[in-house]
């Protein structure tokens, strides 16, 4: 038995598939590579020693999604594949909501067809909008300030229909906060296409001298340094979050929403200083103008994911800080130093999948 793993070669999944096989999971990878290297798949099993199959298809290509479920034994699903990036969402909106939504649509079908109705899927803290206040929990009013956020929106509300119409589903809707760090190894890590929109990566980059200073969002905030608050979490203890929400899904059934965070705020102040201590790097700054539709207080009350999932998130913010820097150190043009080459992957089926070896 298998567990199928949608975008396993993105950031967080990446980091989910160690976790997984270190605990004795066999894996199935369906990736695109939209946003991906096919890189992080030999790293995977670098870290492991572990093969698994990856399946190259687009989870909007229902025939060959289907195709995945006949050739393997699939028990349950994580749910990763899907585009993040908030900013490009507001330009091209119908392809978030085709790609995010009917690609969610396309592999529920095939699930549901091929009886495997367990399933953790990749929501986010973006479903809380504008928090009125923090720590924020599982109840709170759900908004979207942007498509990419509706996406998630939309798609834990499609997930909860169907759950309705159907009790033998078994969903878990994890909502993540602000994952960063990386793999102890510095073999897989965070590896944005071009500029990062995201605060963790920016630094990175800025202390390695691939980008001259970092842009502090606002200093006008009501918080104690005046910019942004977010809950940061390190992506391993994320990753094994999914391991214990599958053996929720595993031995129950309904639908259930769960953040994962720490609980703890820091400014992006905080993270500037944490950073500069761990890489004993300066990072240069200037403060601009506030990004238009940011909170500035975002952290998670994460009792819920304690109590029915015994999960809570362990790695400090100096760790965090540590292993981003370790995987940009030892990576600084992110997978592209090593591009895969066809004798790293052992083709079967003429391309169908391939098995790393
Ligand atoms: P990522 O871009 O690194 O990984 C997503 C993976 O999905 C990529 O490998 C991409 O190639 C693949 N993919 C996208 N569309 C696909 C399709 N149609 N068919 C097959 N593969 C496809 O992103 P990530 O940071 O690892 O995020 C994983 C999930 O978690 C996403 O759904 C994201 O929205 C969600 N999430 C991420 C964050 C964050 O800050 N990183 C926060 C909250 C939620
Ligand atoms: N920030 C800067 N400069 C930058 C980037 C970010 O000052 O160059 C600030 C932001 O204003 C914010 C904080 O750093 O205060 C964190 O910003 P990120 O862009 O790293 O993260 P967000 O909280 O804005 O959003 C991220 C993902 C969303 C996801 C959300 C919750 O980008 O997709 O976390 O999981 F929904």
């Amino acid at each position: 038995m298998a567990i199928l793993v949608t975008g396993g070669a993105g950031y967080i999944g990446s980091h989910t598939c160690v976790e997984l096989l270190n605990a004795g999971h066999e894996i199935v990878v369906l990736d695109n590579f939209i946003n991906s290297n096919p890189e992080s798949l030999n790293r995977i099993s670098e870290i492991t020693g572990c093969m698994f199959k990856t399946y190259s298809i687009d989870l909007l290509d229902k025939e060959k999604v289907d195709q995945v479920f006949e050739e393997n034994d699939i028990e349950a699903v994580i749910h990763f594949a899907g585009l993040k990036a908030v900013g490009e969402s507001l330009s091209i909106p119908l392809h978030y909501y085709h790609n995010n939504i009917t690609g969610t649509v396309v592999l529920c079908e095939v699930m549901k067809r091929h009886n495997v109705k367990k399933l953790v899927f990749s929501s986010s803290a973006t479903v809380y909008g504008i928090p009125k206040q923090c720590p924020i929990s599982e109840e709170f009013p759900l908004s979207a300030l942007n498509p990419y956020g509706r996406t998630k929106l939309m798609i834990e509300e499609i997930l909860r229909d169907l759950y309705v119409s159907d009790n033998a589903w078994s969903i878990a809707l994890l909502r993540y906060f602000n994952p960063i760090g990386a793999h102890k190894s510095g073999l897989i890590g965070e590896d944005p296409n071009g500029i990062p929109n995201n605060l963790m990566p920016y630094i990175t980059q800025v202390a390695v001298g691939k980008l001259k200073e970092l842009s502090v969002f606002g200093n006008q905030y009501p918080t104690k340094d005046g910019t942004g608050i977010r809950d940061y979490i390190h992506v391993v203890d994320l990753a094994v979050g999914h391991l214990r929400a599958l053996d929720k899904v595993s031995n129950s059934t309904g639908i259930d929403a769960f953040n994962l965070g720490t609980g703890k705020g820091y400014s992006v102040l905080e993270m500037v200083e944490a950073f500069e201590k761990a890489s004993l790097k300066k990072v240069h700054y200037k403060i601009v103008d506030e990004r238009h539709g940011d909170a500035a207080v975002s952290y998670a009350d994460p009792l819920k994911a304690k109590q029915e999932l015994g999960w809570v998130a362990e790695k400090s913010i100096e760790e965090m800080c540590e292993d981003s820097w370790k995987w940009q150190m030892k990576n600084p043009n992110g997978y592209k130093n090593r591009i895969v080459d066809e004798e790293n992957l052992h083709k079967v089926n003429s391309g169908d999948f391939f098995i790393l070896n």
